[in-house]
């Protein structure tokens, strides 16, 4: 086998064998073929695509290439939940005590944030003393104890697909649906789960800008899941502003107490709930979403939810007395309001810019090795379709220094929120469920 017969087939709109993708993908692992081929055959897929057999059969090589997680040990069917990324984004401290309180066993990696995405373990570390490392014993132990373990990914998941990855950054070929779908599939996959749970985010803030192409998305990715034998639904949701109203490690962990305390903003609840639905039926403990959903509620106001969140920081070394008192959590010295230029309607806030600006107070990473402040970020006080005077306040900044930095950030956060005279009504959260038998509009 040849790796440029490979590229040329599939520049000819040909279709790939398990075989002929199995050498390319271990090929390129091995550095026995190099980056220009591979970048080459990446073009040939941007342009031509791959259908579900090809796109499956990469995803499992990727998954091949390096550590795949065993979770055989665990008791009942584990279901794994994943975003592809929002700014605000905390669901999975949430979801993970609720679903687990439900009966489902929840043994989950979690990822650092770069950029203007923040990461659950960081969010996670926010909680003095909590531990995002455990060996694999202990991980599988706690699951079976208390239902709930997130850790910090292994360094050697999905090699190659962080090999490619870097390659299509630079080679403009991220924007490739299957090429995207295997990328995310294949760490799941390696993550051992049963069954995968799908948060696909569509909006300004994200990486798919139109439902449509959002909905290809899910469906590439629920069809991998099938391919490979682990169940897999999706969730379509609106990312045209920031999830809930909190950005920034420990401000996230705390508005995730309040949704565990029954408290939290709707928006966030709301998509909570749903994606939790979704895990608690293909967990087996509830026969229908409609079950699903009355019991994750009961969940949330009996306290139940919060209860098992307790037990798993105190499990893995945080203070559990967190959760009845957020002062516990680190708070920046100083809070600056961010003033509207003009009176009107919110129409838009631009996640991705939010998101930047959060991480240049320092509550995100501009590089792999920046340390990051937990105590730092922006709580909205306004949210799309909400009126405002010019003066009031859009948002509060949580900063460490009151400075020229701050001062830029703020005029960052200001011009993200577009303001305008007319009325506008937000759009709806839940968009699409994307599961094996089709795509079904909300
Ligand atoms: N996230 C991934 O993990 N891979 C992609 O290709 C895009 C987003």
């Amino acid at each position: 086998m040849r790796a440029v017969d490979i590229i040329q087939k599939k520049r000819n709109g040909g279709t790939l064998t398990s075989e002929e993708l199995t050498f390319l993908i271990k090929g390129y692992s091995q550095g026995d073929i190099p980056d220009y081929q591979l970048s080459a055959w990446a073009m040939a897929v941007f342009f031509r695509g791959m259908n579900a057999e090809e796109t499956a059969a990469l995803t499992r090589a990727m998954a091949e290439s390096g550590d795949q997680v065993d979770l055989s040990p665990i008791n009942g069917i584990k279901v794994d939940k994943h975003s592809t990324g929002g700014v605000g984004d905390k669901t999975s401290l949430i979801i993970g005590p609720l679903v687990a309180s439900c009966g489902v066993p929840v043994a989950k990696m979690s990822g650092r944030g770069l950029g203007h995405t923040g990461g659950t373990i960081d969010k996670m570390e926010s909680m003095q003393g909590f531990r995002t490392e455990l060996t694999r014993e202990a991980f599988i132990e706690q699951v079976n104890a208390i239902g709930v373990a997130i850790i910090g990914q292994s360094g050697n998941m999905a090699p190659a697909d962080k090999k490619l990855y870097a390659l299509r950054d630079v080679t403009a070929t991220v924007e490739s649906i299957p090429l995207i779908a295997s990328s995310v599939m294949s760490k799941k996959i390696a993550a051992g789960a049963d069954a995968i749970v799908l948060d696909v985010k569509t909006g300004s803030g994200a990486f798919m800008k139109t439902l449509e192409d959002s909905e290809k998305l899910a469906m590439a990715m629920v069809e991998i899941g099938t391919q490979v034998g682990r169940q897999t639904a999706a969730l379509i949701s609106d990312m045209d502003q920031p999830l809930g109203l909190a950005i920034g490690n420990a401000l996230e962990v705390q508005e995730a107490i309040d949704t565990l305390h029954g408290r939290g903003p709707e928006d966030l609840t709301e998509l909570c709930i749903a994606l939790a639905s979704h895990m608690v039926v293909l967990g087996g403990q509830a026969g229908d979403l409609a079950e699903a959903d009355k019991k994750l509620r009961e969940q949330l106001s009996s306290g139940a939810a919060l209860a098992k969140f307790k037990q798993f920081v105190a499990a893995q070394g945080g203070n559990p007395a967190v959760a009845d008192d957020p002062s516990l959590l680190p708070q920046a010295a100083y809070t600056v309001e961010v003033p509207a230029a003009r009176s009107g309607y919110v129409h838009a806030i631009q996640a991705e810019e939010l998101g930047l600006a959060a991480m240049l107070l320092g509550a995100g990473r501009e590089t792999k090795d920046s340390v990051i402040d937990h105590a730092v970020g922006i709580t909205l006080k306004r949210k799309i379709g909400e009126a405002v005077h010019e003066g009031e306040t859009l948002a509060l900044l949580h900063v460490r220094n009151i400075d020229a930095g701050s001062e830029a950030v703020l005029k960052r956060v200001q011009d993200a929120y577009k303001i305008n005279a007319q009325p506008k009504s937000p759009s709806p959260l839940l968009l699409s469920v994307v599961t094996e038998q089709g795509i079904q509009r909300i």
